[in-house]
């Protein structure tokens, strides 16, 4: 090995809020990459994170003087999604390597044009879509893979919690659906293994919400082979909440799996069929599938995808699919219409 391959990537993060301590926690684990500096609109947001996290990293207020003085191979876009097409559109023309944190864009426009300019930069421009790497993720599946239930015919997602967050989501419109719902959606493409064709939703905001708009939503996609997605989700809904990943009913022509959000698949398939119902017997546990989740594996893809030449998992085009869920789901609300999803992702 080189000695230039053998050094660390150097980083450049931007946006020192909230998320960046489980950034830390993931980049903790990998030795490829030295953040070498730190960037946000508030300079001691930056010098704290640097104390806590990163001691060796400059602190910026600004990502253009950042890049002046540090030429990095990587910068990390952790800033709120309306900054992201101006930090990350500024980083990938400079020649830098992105990861951004989803979503890729907070307007349709704004994450075209970001694709575009990834397209014509050197480098890639992968999303964090940490979600598509949990375990139970994997679990489910490797349960559809392995035929437990049969192809599948349509998939159903609650979505109930109670977060009482401060910041930008309080004050941002669609925000169930652009800050949260995008990892359901992109882990619903990942599942189903086809591209969404058509969405119907209606966002609202039940009474007594926290938040000025949009914190729930009730939406329905078909994708291209037939499967249809149901998706049922509030970020004001005080009670029992359900996990982060959701609560999944995935419907296979043989048979359902259920997914609690968190490690645990079961379900039934149909057995022997004698008449009007079928006997029916359990789908067996899928096995533990531990593997890096979440943050790291999206950067360990990266790592790989910059090594070797090809395109990240989670590489802003593909990504696009999942994003262009949300925005045809926010059009057909406010519509009150089916509309076609796929000009989203192929304008
Ligand atoms: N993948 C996940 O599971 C996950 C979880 C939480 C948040 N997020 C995403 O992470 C991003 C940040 O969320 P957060 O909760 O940390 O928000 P936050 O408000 O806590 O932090 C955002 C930071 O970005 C800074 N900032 C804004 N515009 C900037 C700019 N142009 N240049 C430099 N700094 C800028 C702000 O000053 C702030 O410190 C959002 O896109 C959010 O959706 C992802």
């Amino acid at each position: 090995m080189t000695e230039a391959a053998a050094s660390p990537l150097r980083a450049v993060l931007v946006g020192c809020g909230h998320i960046t301590g489980l950034w830390f926690d993931a980049l903790d684990t990998i030795d490829r990459i030295a953040v070498v500096g730190l960037v946000d609109l508030d300079p001691q947001r930056a010098r704290d994170v640097a104390a806590a996290r990163a001691p060796a990293a400059a602190a910026f207020d600004d990502l253009a003087t950042a890049l002046d003085a540090l030429h990095p191979d990587l910068v990390f876009d952790c800033t709120v999604p309306e900054a992201h097409a101006a930090v990350s559109g500024l980083a990938l023309s400079r020649g830098c390597h992105v990861v951004t944190e989803k979503p890729l864009a907070a307007t349709p426009e704004a994450a075209v044009e970001l694709v575009r300019t990834a397209g014509t930069a050197g480098g890639i421009h992968a999303v964090i879509q940490n979600r598509r790497h949990s375990e139970g993720m994997r679990r489910v599946g490797s349960a559809l893979a392995g035929g437990a239930v049969g192809p599948l015919t349509d998939v159903h997602v609650d979505f109930f919690m109670a977060p009482h967050f401060t910041g930008f989501r309080t004050g941002m419109r669609h925000v169930l659906l652009l800050d949260m719902a995008v990892h359901t959606f992109d882990q619903a493409r990942k599942l189903i293994g086809g591209d969404p064709v058509s969405a119907f939703c209606r966002e609202w905001n039940p009474a007594g919400s926290w938040y000025a708009a949009d914190a729930a939503a009730l939406a329905m996609f078909e994708f291209d082979n037939g499967v249809m997605l149901t998706y049922r989700g509030s970020w004001c809904a005080e009670g029992p909440p359900d996990a982060w990943d959701g609560r999944w009913r995935l419907v296979g022509r043989n048979g359902t799996l259920f997914w609690d959000g968190v490690a645990t698949v079961t379900g039934e398939r149909v057995g022997t069929r004698n008449g009007f119902w079928a006997d029916r017997q359990p789908v067996p546990q899928p096995p533990p599938m531990p593997a890096p989740d979440g943050h790291a594996a999206v950067l360990l893809d990266a790592l790989d995808a910059i090594a070797t030449g090809r395109p990240p998992e989670t590489e802003s085009a593909d990504n696009l699919r999942s994003l262009a869920m949300v925005f045809a789901a926010i059009d057909a609300s406010e519509q009150g219409r089916w509309v076609d999803v796929r000009p989203y992702y192929r304008p």
